[in-house]
């Protein structure tokens, strides 16, 4: 059970440092990701500790250094106790994903995210997964749905590795076909109008995307899962701002579309918040 960290720091720190100690980290298979301010830095050890005597599977402690950056979405780590490593086992919906923390994308966060995606797909369904990473949005759908075929791109030859030893542990070989390269290039090459559903978990990247989502999509429609950031204010909804942006987008490129639901996946920073969008589109002339 995770507990919030200056909770467990309250005997150990001054009160006054507390206040500088971020409260959340995750937890990837047996590894924590902690994160550091310059404050709170010079009590790495203090917080490893209090994290490691909670979860007592942990073996290592990493700290973020710096925000997620770059074409593959990767962020500095620090060791900070334990085992030096970075690759890992996580367990996640009775699936098991490999994945080196720094040389791919993997948000333990987005768990839920990725159950419901799943809950979604019907038999017999064809997926397209845009920004697959090591695998797990797909591998998650294969496992609980009756999906037929997830085509999962990524263009981090990194994450393109583990997503296929990824197939081969979860036994969703045949089902989920892992592809290395530029979603838009892929898309144009061999994956035009094959998918039911389109899934786009590259929020910054999303909305550049969209026309190759659409070229993904049978000509007869199907849906497209978008991610986005959003600011967060309190005057207008973070949903309603992406939903604005992305209806005039797809309006222009001559889309049929209903959004059937947008809702706040997780915040990602003091008011920040990642946004998912399912859109229902009708027809598309592209
Ligand atoms: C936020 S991560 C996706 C994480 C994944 N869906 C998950 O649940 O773990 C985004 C992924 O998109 C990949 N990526 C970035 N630009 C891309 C592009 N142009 N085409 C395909 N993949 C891309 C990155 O390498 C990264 O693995």
């Amino acid at each position: 059970m995770k507990r919030r960290l200056r909770e467990l720091l309250s005997e150990v720190l001054p009160p006054e440092d507390l206040a500088c100690v971020y409260n959340s980290y995750d937890i990837i298979g047996d590894i924590a990701v902690v994160r550091l301010t310059p404050a709170s830095e010079k009590y790495n050890r203090a917080i490893a500790e209090a994290v490691m005597s909670v979860h007592k599977n942990v073996k290592t402690v990493l700290a973020q250094k710096g925000p997620v950056h770059g074409d593959f979405r990767l962020r500095k780590l620090e060791w900070v106790a334990g085992e030096d490593k970075t690759i890992v086992v996580h367990k996640e919906c009775g699936c098991a994903f490999s994945v080196d923390v720094a040389e791919c994308y993997f948000s333990p966060r987005l768990m839920c995210e990725r159950m419901r995606i799943a809950g979604q797909v019907e038999s017999g369904e064809v997926l397209v997964n845009m920004f697959a990473g090591v695998g797990c949005f797909s591998i998650i759908v294969a496992k609980h749905s009756g999906v037929l075929k997830a085509y999962s791109i990524d263009v981090s030859p990194v994450a393109f590795q583990f997503m296929r030893e990824n197939i081969r542990k979860n036994g969703a070989y045949g089902k989920v076909i892992p592809l290395l390269g530029d979603a838009k290039q892929v898309i144009e090459g061999r994956l035009t109008h094959v998918a039911d559903r389109v899934l786009m978990p590259l929020p910054g990247k999303a909305f550049e995307y969209l026309p190759f989502a659409l070229l993904a999509l049978k000509k007869s429609g199907g849906w497209i899962h978008y991610y986005d950031f959003e600011y967060v204010s309190k005057n207008e909804s973070p949903v309603g701002r992406v939903m604005s942006k992305v209806v005039k987008r797809l309006q222009l490129l001559d889309v049929d579309l209903a959004v059937q639901l947008g809702r706040i996946v997780r915040t990602t920073g003091p008011n920040w918040c990642q946004v998912v969008l399912d859109i229902r589109v009708n027809s598309s002339s592209r």
